[in-house]
């Protein structure tokens, strides 16, 4: 779509920057917000070399209102946001609270806020299948109920889609679609942007290829004598390429009008479940490393088993996740090597 200008908070993050260049190959103009407190500016520069064009950046934070305001008065003829911007990790989520409250609520509801003032209607929000907790049916539709949540992170997702359910109800003109990710993992095939964990990863991939490439000793797989064929814990993990797709066409969909509710919920993943252990052996086929790996006991707060049903996304929103698994892994791996080939 050309002349239509979109606002990225979170632009310069892991999933941002991969959906930025999502929507500037589709034609769209991106405007980035981010406060680089868990990102790095030469992001651009990977975004600028994949694209061609280099995406508007404006370094502030959103808990920020009067800059926010600030803002919207320069761009004045934005066609979407998609927000990104927001604390994302687990245990710190556990040990500081307030912080997650405060930064993952205000940010959206200062968006909100000014999206209503300044007549912006459409609204992405990155979500996370860590609303479900473990479902009671597999593979989980978005129907399933919110289990209680397990972290101040995983609570702050689920009020903030009743945040936003609340606030499309009270503005009819206000679009919003609500996108659940399940494990996004991977890089962009040009290995010129990627995931770039500060400090010891949490997440599994991240984990494994530092571990590949000698920064860790070993993978500690989190329990074996889970309920499932290997034992280990299953995830569904989606390519972040593919995962940013689906955000272009979710703008896409508001701006042509196809949307069907004011809030809509559409679960990203892939489908098929895969075990911690077929992760480590798929990274090693496709790599062809050899992976250092000690089987040690479950991590609190784990659930055992969660994947995707992804019919109403792929039916309502005509995306579906293509890239296969050894393709990703073999993505994140290449990536890896060049964050660390350009460290020395
Ligand atoms: C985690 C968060 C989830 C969040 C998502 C964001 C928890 C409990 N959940 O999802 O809320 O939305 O990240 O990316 O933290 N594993 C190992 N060894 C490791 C790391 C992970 O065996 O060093 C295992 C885990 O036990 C799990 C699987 O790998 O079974 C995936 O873990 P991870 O990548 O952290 O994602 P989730 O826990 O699914």
């Amino acid at each position: 779509m050309k002349n239509r200008l979109v606002l990225v908070t979170g632009g310069t993050g892991y999933i941002g920057s991969h959906t930025a260049v999502e929507l500037m190959n589709e034609g769209f103009d991106v405007v980035i917000i981010d406060n680089l407190s868990n990102s790095d500016k030469s992001v651009l520069d990977g975004i600028a070399a994949i694209t061609g064009r280099r995406p508007f950046f404006e370094q502030f934070d959103i808990c920020d209102k009067e800059r926010l305001a600030d803002f919207f008065k320069v761009y004045k003829k934005l066609d979407a946001i998609i927000h990104f911007a927001a604390y994302k990790a687990v245990g710190e989520s556990v040990e500081k609270p307030l912080m997650y409250y405060q930064n993952n609520l205000t940010t959206l509801m200062n968006l909100l806020q000014g999206m209503i003032e300044f007549n912006v209607s459409n609204f992405v929000f990155s979500s996370s299948a860590t609303v479900y907790g473990q479902p009671d049916v597999l593979p989980v539709t978005e129907s399933a109920p919110f289990k209680s949540a397990d972290s101040p992170y995983g609570n702050t997702k689920q009020i903030a889609e009743e945040i936003m359910r609340d606030v499309v109800n009270a503005n009819k003109d206000l679009y919003a679609i609500s996108l659940r990710y399940f494990n996004p993992i991977g890089a962009h095939p040009s290995a010129l942007i990627g995931e770039l964990p500060r400090g010891v990863p949490n997440n599994l991939v991240p984990f494994i290829t530092q571990t590949a490439i000698g920064i860790r000793d070993e993978l500690k797989v989190f329990g074996d004598d889970y309920n499932t064929p290997d034992g280990t814990a299953i995830r569904d993990y989606i390519n972040v390429v593919d995962l940013a797709k689906a955000h272009v066409v979710s703008i896409q969909r508001m701006i042509e009008g196809k949307s069907k509710r004011n809030l809509e919920i559409f679960n990203l993943g892939t489908g098929k479940g895969s075990s911690v252990m077929e992760i480590v052996n798929a990274f090693e086929k496709s790599t062809g490393e050899k992976l250092n790996y000690k089987i040690v006991g479950r991590r609190a707060g784990d659930v055992e088993s969660v994947y995707a049903d992804t019919k109403y996304a792929n039916k309502e929103l005509g995306w579906k996740a293509e890239v296969g698994l050894k393709e990703t892994l073999l993505s994140a791996w290449n990536w890896e090597k060049y964050v660390r080939n350009k460290k020395r």
